[in-house]
């Protein structure tokens, strides 16, 4: 089978397509037919040396799509059933997503209720389950309202999708005002732009996603409404420590993270009844094929285009 192994980071010519020899399932491992996968700027920064706790050689890709090729001995999982796998070390601590077959453990496997093509699935696991865990972090009902501070991101596309779905009024951020109308093509009710890290708007919200982080947070805050919570999930702007925070800011309102680390099965199947209930799509920027690898990695870094890349392996 073909891999693209990493023998340690660098620029993309580090990425090396090689045959290597077809894993094997054991007691609690089964082997997955990669179909596709999203490539993801945190994975372009992995393959950089920007993950220490990664250790090369490696097959990278923390997510793929694809059915089950061999199951393991003791699995639940049957041979041709479609599944996802995330988290786990995958792509991290383990082989991942680039090559087309991986050896996964049976409890990161994730079966898949979509009959849409392999293509358009692998959009969904980690950006629609982040978004998924993070609008339910904020305790939201139908009819409040949510902001997204990162619209442009593929997170925040699936969260505007996903909290229209739920009924909430969105609203969805971007620095570039040209993206604003791209926004509500979207789906989101109304573009906010960002300057500076600060809300170009006098509005407040029952819930924020904040994605630009610690240096957005305390403006998130002050656009709260009275119970609102807003939920930190991502760091865009690098930044790791909040510099100047007043917990007394948060009289009246909350302030929680979420990550995806931990995926959970009745989550995926909520977030999949939203999907096809309500024929929830992203953008695709664009597809490559596993030996475009290379050329995939720079156009993630260099793309200003909406959506997700993937690689289709088949
Ligand atoms: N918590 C979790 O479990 C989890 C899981 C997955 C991803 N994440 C996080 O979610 C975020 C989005 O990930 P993604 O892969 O969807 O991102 P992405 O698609 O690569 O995001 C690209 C967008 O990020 C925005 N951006 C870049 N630098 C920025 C900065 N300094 N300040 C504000 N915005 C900036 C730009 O938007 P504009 O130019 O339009 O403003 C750009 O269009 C990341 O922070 C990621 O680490 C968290």
């Amino acid at each position: 089978m073909r891999a693209i192994v990493i023998n340690e980071p660098g620029n993309v010519e580090v990425m090396k397509l090689v045959d290597r020899p077809m894993p094997k399932a054991t007691e609690h491992q089964s082997v997955i037919r990669i179909h596709a996968f999203g490539v993801h700027r945190y994975e372009v920064l992995t393959r950089a040396g920007g993950s220490p706790s990664v250790k090369f050689p490696r097959v990278i890709g923390v997510e793929a799509v694809g059915e089950v090729a061999e199951a393991a001995a003791d699995s639940k999982l049957t041979v041709g059933q479609k599944v996802m796998t995330m988290m786990g070390g995958f792509g991290r601590e383990v082989d991942g997503s680039y090559q087309e077959y991986a050896l996964v453990d049976d409890d990161h496997l994730y079966p898949v209720d979509y009959d849409g093509d392999w293509i358009t699935l692998a959009e969904y696991p980690e950006n629609f389950y982040t978004a998924i865990g993070a609008i339910k972090s904020l305790g939201l009902h139908a009819g409040q309202t949510l902001l997204v501070r990162g619209g442009t991101t593929a997170v925040g596309l699936a969260a505007v999708k996903l909290a229209k779905a739920m009924g909430l009024t969105v609203a969805a951020t971007s620095r570039r005002e040209t993206m604003l109308p791209e926004i509500a093509a979207n789906g989101a009710d109304s573009a906010v732009l960002d300057v500076d890290n600060q809300l170009d708007t006098e509005a407040s919200y029952d819930g924020i996603i904040d994605m630009v982080g610690t240096v957005s947070m305390a403006d998130s805050i002050a656009h709260l409404n009275q119970d609102g919570v807003v939920c930190v999930i991502g760091l865009l702007a690098g930044e790791w420590v909040a510099k100047e925070f007043s917990p007394f800011s948060l009289a009246g309102k909350f302030l929680t993270c979420f990550d995806s680390t931990e995926v959970k099965q009745d989550l995926v199947d909520e977030m999949f009844r939203l999907i096809n209930d309500h024929h929830l799509e992203i953008p695709i920027a664009k597809v490559f094929k596993l030996d475009q690898i290379q050329a995939a990695h720079e156009y993630v870094m260099a793309s200003r285009e909406l959506g997700q890349v993937i690689v289709d392996n088949d």
